[in-house]
């Protein structure tokens, strides 16, 4: 397959507070935009990538990365989804776009190429099978009522934490955004979309350093990562 890959950025980060867009605080001396930018950069050295970031951003963004010549920016929409769709629309609209896509939020800036290739091993062995990091839920699991007051013990069995990036055939993620967007559902993943439209869609075992930035906490845990993993 040909990977492209598509970053959406465009969210207001309003549960990590702070004023500053999530994507372009630093954090270990780089923007996290930049940290993912240069994860996939390494690994792969010119896949197309595409930021898609918030239309008030630009000047912020255009000082928070290193581009090079394969790097492009489009606006992204109110939600993610929105955000998502916009990202695959420019990846599709390039001269040589790609056969699949890696589709990964620029709040996990601590991926790991070991993780990057599972997820590409994966597609290549299925090239039409969706691909997803995901780690199996440990805690036990308790359903509440609006009070706080515990209704069920949930089993455990069989339920994942999913993360990014998730990677799919380009043409079938762009075909069901498509088709979501002029519908009133709501999707907090892609792989979501493929689910629902009876695709098959495979886990490969996720990273527990491959956190997600979403409260202030989260920084604090990303600056303790990167202290632990600095040689
Ligand atoms: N995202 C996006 N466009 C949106 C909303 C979210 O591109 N309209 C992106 C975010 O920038 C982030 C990823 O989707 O990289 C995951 O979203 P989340 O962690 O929820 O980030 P935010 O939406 O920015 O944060 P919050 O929900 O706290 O406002
Ligand atoms: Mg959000």
């Amino acid at each position: 397959p040909t990977i492209g890959i598509v970053i959406p950025a465009a969210g207001r980060g309003t549960r990590a507070g702070q004023g500053c867009q999530k994507a372009y605080r630093r954090i270990g001396g780089d923007t996290v935009l930049n940290r993912v930018l240069k994860l996939f950069r390494s690994w792969n050295t010119n896949c197309p990538i595409v930021i898609v970031h918030h239309g008030d951003d630009t000047s912020l963004l255009e000082a928070s990365i290193d581009r090079d010549s394969n790097v492009y920016t489009t606006t992204g929409g109110v939600e993610r989804q929105a955000s998502v769709l916009q990202g695959l629309r420019f990846l599709c609209s390039l001269p040589k776009s790609p056969s699949h896509v890696f589709i990964h939020d620029a709040a996990r800036p601590f991926a790991s190429h070991r993780l990057l290739n599972d997820v590409l091993e994966s597609l290549i062995e299925q090239p039409s099978t969706g691909v997803i990091p995901a780690i199996a839920v440990s805690d036990t699991l308790k359903k509440s009522d609006s009070n706080g007051l515990i209704k069920a013990t949930v089993p455990r069995d069989g339920l994942f934490r999913a993360q990014t990036p998730q990677a799919f055939i380009l043409q079938t993620i762009l075909h069901l955004h498509e088709m979501a967007a002029t519908s009133t559902s709501s999707y907090t993943d892609d792989a979501s979309l493929l689910e629902e439209a009876g695709l098959p869609v495979r886990i490969v075992q996720g990273d527990s350093q491959n956190i997600k930035l979403t409260y202030s906490y989260d920084f604090k845990e990303g600056e303790r990562l990167l202290l632990a993993n600095s040689p």
